[in-house]
């Protein structure tokens, strides 16, 4: 079997992806037109513009989110917009997912009805996609303020009460050139002392101050990582904390100049914890089994290596032990059978 093959078949564990991220650009004219009809051709172009956008910085990509943003303000938008991205991922032969949205009131639905709609409907898809296994990251938005965070940090305990198998962590995410991590740290304590992992994107732009207090505060993974450097990769190197590394999000937003110069390549040679992730899969245009080609090709990974790196991303995911040993089995017998 060719390599691509072999890894598009290869059973794959994605532990970085954003909700309204992970659209693809089929997945968003459907909703459109059932939002708004056939006829509405303005919507339609901006859709098939989507990923066009060759204008890499990461301020280009945050004016993407508002497109798919304004088809899921409904619950029937919600739904089939993440019924959607699950199945996508399922046909990527991703066996396990932890999927990041932020908690979201618009007209037609409050912060409480998106978490529950997300939550039921994640139910909903282990009937049709029983192939893989879906658990949910609910994400503060940095750039949306602290009383924005503690509004969702309490609907996310409350929901805690009774979907704790689903409820596995939060992600820290938003534009990071706005507001400091300062302000958020007790509210990710909160969350620490509510049984949450924390997933934080950290270092994403060149802040070594910032990053420096968040690797002191401490985080059970670190998302792209891109700018640890020198005392503060010693820091995340003492702790372990393994980095989620999104190759083509990376590179589109710029914040890496090619797939060769990627901080992944000195991570993984380092015997660093690292996982390849998609970040966002519909806004990048990619897919977990292209980041896994990409990742082979340039750095010239064996079979071996990948299968070394799918076990560690069930390693360092918050499924709990029996899902953990479920999942690796699927993936040893792929490598070994
Ligand atoms: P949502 O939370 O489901 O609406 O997914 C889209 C959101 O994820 C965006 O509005 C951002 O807040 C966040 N996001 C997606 N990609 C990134 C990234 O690379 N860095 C920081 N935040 C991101
Ligand atoms: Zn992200």
């Amino acid at each position: 079997m060719d390599m691509e093959k072999f890894i598009k078949n290869m059973p794959k564990v994605e532990l970085h992806a954003h909700l309204n991220g992970s659209l693809s650009t089929k997945t968003l004219l459907e909703l459109a037109t059932l939002e708004y009809g056939e006829t509405n051709n303005e919507f339609q172009t901006i859709c098939r513009n989507f990923q066009q956008n060759q204008e890499f910085s990461l301020d280009e990509c945050f004016k993407k989110f508002p497109i798919a943003h304004a088809l899921t303000t409904t619950k029937d938008g919600l739904r089939r917009a993440l019924l959607s991205v699950i199945r996508d991922f399922s046909q990527d032969n991703v066996v396990y997912l932890e999927l990041r949205t932020t908690p979201k009131s618009t007209t037609k639905m409050s912060k409480v009805e998106y978490l529950e709609t997300v939550l039921e409907t994640i139910r909903l898809a282990d009937s049709l996609y029983p192939d893989i296994c879906v658990k949910l990251l609910p994400s503060i938005d940095r750039s949306k303020g602290i009383e924005m965070a503690k509004e969702t940090m309490s609907i996310v305990t409350e929901a805690m009460k009774t979907q704790s198998d689903l409820i596995k962590g939060i992600d820290l995410s938003g534009n990071p050139a706005i507001s400091s991590f300062d302000e958020y740290g007790k509210i990710l304590s909160d969350a620490k002392n509510n049984n949450l992992k924390l997933a934080l994107h950290c270092a994403e732009i060149d802040n070594s101050d910032e990053t420096y207090k968040m690797l002191q505060f401490g985080m059970d993974r670190c998302g792209h990582g891109t700018f640890i450097t020198s005392q503060n990769l010693n820091i995340a190197k003492e702790k372990q904390i393994p980095i989620e590394c999104c190759l083509t999000s990376n590179l589109k937003c710029g914040t890496v100049k090619s797939y060769v110069e990627h901080h992944f390549k000195n991570l993984y040679q380092s015997n660093h914890p690292v996982v390849l992730c998609t970040d966002d899969p519909g806004v990048f245009d990619t897919t977990l089994s292209d980041e896994f080609i990409i990742a082979q090709k340039t750095f010239n990974l064996s079979t071996k290596d990948l299968e070394l790196l799918s076990l560690k991303a069930v390693d360092v995911s918050f499924a709990d032990s029996v899902e953990k040993e479920f999942i690796k089995q699927k993936i040893s017998k792929y490598f070994n059978d």
